[in-house]
């Protein structure tokens, strides 16, 4: 069996690592662009960024208009920026949409074109404009994943591009960014990376060999997805409620920082699965957050991918400590628990979503085939519309 390992040149993470930006920068050239989230751009630990880019002689460019869920007008606009100022290095300062933004900025500005020529898996050419990630949320993993996700007008559902050349060049992740994260943005990214850790681990194993690694990108569950699947919910499952609960629990935040570094590490090998799929027309209906929609919807894909997820939902319950006769029901109760006590809703019906409509959200899923073929349930349109029922009524137990 062949294995893969895919990560930054270097990441680097914990209280204070925010220092390494302006040196790190400098080893890659005399000017960066910076692309930042316009809710950190004012904050004092942003400025820390900038001086120490000024410290280390790296002229900076910043583009500040990236807007969340990442429109695809703003990489023309943020490559119009680059073009004006030549950077040898690109600096992505916020969430999941500013890292995801510059990942497509660096493809086009590297490669020409548009962002639509890099849709799909392994459609980037080459190596891009080195791109150093600084997460200011802990959830999306965008900082060590081979992924970038966009919205194109043209599509109905959100687009994917993954290509082990969008992985950053480096990742400096310090939970200090995430101090400031409101408690429902700290909540959506949190169990986002939750989801990426189960569905990583609950994932199909496929057959993969050297091709499988090189010519694609997600391979399905295997070893090395599974060891940070397991280190991510442990570090995730006792912590994630604390930083929603007090935000200024900083020994938390950077113990959910570490959680969800390690869950974008596992997903970025094995890819994710049914909550995810499911997601991307539900997403586009509704407009509500990406780790809203996940987190809400993996109890009931887990519940329904039962038994052929049973072993995996039982190691990860002792993983984690839980226990019960059941371990692999009492696993989905205890994730259950969790979305409640971080403010997620139970069922669909709470987020507007009419009965009348998930067929055709079904019918829209079960095309994102990329990402069901991790999942071991039913992806049949009837097996997802299945799934999305349960989900709008808010009881799992009729998928039982
Ligand atoms: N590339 C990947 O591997 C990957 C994986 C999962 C999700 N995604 C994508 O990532 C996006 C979601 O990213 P996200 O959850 O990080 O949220 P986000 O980047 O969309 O930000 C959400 C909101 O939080 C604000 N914000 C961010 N950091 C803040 C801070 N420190 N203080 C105050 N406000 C802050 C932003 O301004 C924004 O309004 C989606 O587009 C999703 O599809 C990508
Ligand atoms: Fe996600």
């Amino acid at each position: 069996m062949i294995t893969t390992r895919r990560s930054p040149r270097q990441l680097i993470e914990g209280e204070g690592a925010l220092a390494a930006v302006g040196p790190l920068a400098a080893q890659l050239g005399s000017c960066a662009l910076m692309i930042v989230d316009p809710a950190i751009s004012q904050q004092p630990v942003y400025g820390r960024i900038t001086a120490g880019l000024d410290a280390a002689g790296v002229e900076h460019a910043t583009f500040t208009g990236v807007r969340p869920e990442v429109p695809i007008e703003l990489v023309a606009q943020a490559a119009e920026v680059a073009q004006q100022h030549q950077p040898q290095a690109l600096v992505a300062v916020g969430g999941g949409s500013v890292i995801d933004l510059a990942k497509a900025v660096g493809a086009v500005v590297t490669h020409g074109g548009e962002p639509r020529d890099y849709y799909g898996e392994n459609q980037v050419p080459g190596p891009i404009l080195p791109l150093i990630a600084v997460p200011t949320t802990a959830g999306t993993g965008s900082e060590v994943t081979p992924v970038a996700v966009v919205s194109d007008p043209d599509r109905a559902l959100k687009v994917g591009m993954s290509s082990v050349h969008l992985v950053p060049a480096f990742s400096v992740c310090d939970p200090a960014m995430t101090h400031g994260c409101p408690p429902a943005v700290t909540a959506h990214a949190g169990i986002d990376a939750v989801c990426h850790a189960v569905e990583a681990y609950t994932a199909t194993v496929r057959p993969v060999g050297w091709r499988e690694v090189v010519e694609g990108v997600s391979i399905g569950k295997n070893p090395v997805s599974d060891r940070y699947a397991r280190e991510a919910l442990q570090e995730l499952i006792p912590n994630l409620p604390r930083v929603v609960e007090d935000g200024d629990d900083h020994v938390a935040r950077a113990a959910v920082m570490r959680g969800a570094t390690a869950a974008g590490i596992s997903f970025g090998h094995a890819g994710v699965g049914g909550p995810h799929a499911l997601q991307y027309p539900l997403g586009a209906a509704t407009k509500t957050p990406h780790g809203l929609g996940v987190g809400l919807l993996l109890p009931y894909v887990l519940t329904a991918n039962r038994p052929a997820v049973d072993l995996e939902l039982e190691e990860l319950a002792a993983c984690v400590g839980v226990d019960g006769d059941d371990p692999a029901d009492a696993f989905i109760s205890m994730i259950v628990e969790l979305l409640e006590r971080i403010g997620v809703p139970t069922g669909l019906q709470d987020i507007g979503v009419e009965r009348s409509s998930l067929r055709g959200l079904a019918e829209l899923a079960a095309g994102v085939t990329r990402l069901l073929r991790n999942d071991r349930g039913d992806t049949s349109v009837d097996g997802l519309e299945r799934v999305l029922d349960a989900a709008w009524q808010g009881d799992r137990r009729v998928l039982t």
